[in-house]
C-alpha cells in the first residue's frame, strides 16, 4: 500500500480513540529546582506484575514533562469522580500554579501526593521509549496504596465520566479479586 493511503487523519484518530475510555491520573514530580509540577494523564496503563511496572505517554512537547523527567521520581495520582476541578487545573492551569490552594502531602521522595485520590503510586522512571510525538515512559513501582472509596474517574468521548458497574458480579468473586490483589502486593 502506498504510504499516502496509510495516512490517518488526526481528527479521525481522535474521534476513534475517544471511544476507548481511559482512567484519569495526575502524574506529579519535581523540576531540577525542586518545584512541584503535575499534568493530567489518560494514557496510563499497568504493564507488568513481576517486576511491578506501569507506563504512561506524555506528549514530547509538554513543558511539564520536559521539566519533570530529569528527576526520575514521580507519583501517579489516580483521580476519583469527585475531582474534576483538579483534573481541569492540572490539564490547563498555569505550569507552576497547579498545586496552589491544594493541601497536598509528600511521599518519601518529596513528590506531591494529591489528597482524596483513589490511589497513589510512588514510581521511578525505568525506561523511556520513542512513541512518535509522545514518549512511552515505563516506570518501576516503589510503593502503592489505595485511598478514597469514591469511584475512579474515567475519560470517554471527550468527557469526564464516573465508572458505574454494568453487571453485578457475585460478592465472592469480588472478595477473591481483592485477596489476589493483596497477595501480590503484601
Ligand atoms: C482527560 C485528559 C487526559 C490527558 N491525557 C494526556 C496524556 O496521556 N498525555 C499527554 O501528554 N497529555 C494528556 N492530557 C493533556 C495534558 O494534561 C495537558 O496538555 C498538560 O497538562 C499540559 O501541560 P503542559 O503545560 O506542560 O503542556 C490529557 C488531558 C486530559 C483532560
Amino acid at each position: 500500500m502506498p504510504k499516502s493511503e496509510n495516512k490517518i487523519n488526526s481528527m479521525d484518530y481522535r474521534a476513534v480513540m475517544g471511544l476507548w475510555p481511559t482512567g484519569v491520573s495526575v502524574v506529579s514530580g519535581l523540576d531540577t529546582e525542586g518545584e512541584h509540577l503535575g499534568m493530567v494523564i489518560g494514557s496510563f496503563t499497568s504493564v507488568s506484575i513481576e517486576p511491578a511496572l506501569v507506563a504512561f505517554c506524555p506528549q514530547k512537547s509538554s513543558v511539564t514533562w520536559q521539566k519533570m523527567k530529569e528527576n526520575k521520581n514521580l507519583c501517579i495520582n489516580f483521580l476519583s469522580d469527585r475531582q474534576s476541578d483538579i483534573c481541569w487545573k492540572f490539564a490547563s492551569g498555569e505550569l507552576y500554579g497547579r498545586f496552589e490552594s491544594l493541601d497536598y502531602t509528600k511521599n518519601s521522595n518529596d513528590i506531591a501526593e494529591i489528597p482524596d485520590c483513589s490511589a497513589w503510586l510512588d514510581v521511578t522512571i525505568d525506561n523511556i521509549v520513542d512513541g512518535g510525538d509522545h514518549d512511552i515512559v515505563v516506570c518501576r513501582i516503589n510503593a502503592l496504596r489505595k485511598g478514597s472509596i469514591n469511584l475512579p474517574m474515567a475519560f470517554s468521548k471527550g468527557q469526564l465520566c464516573s465508572t458505574q458497574p454494568i453487571t453485578n458480579l457475585p460478592i465472592d468473586h469480588l472478595d477473591q479479586w481483592e485477596q489476589s490483589i493483596h497477595s501480590i502486593y503484601q
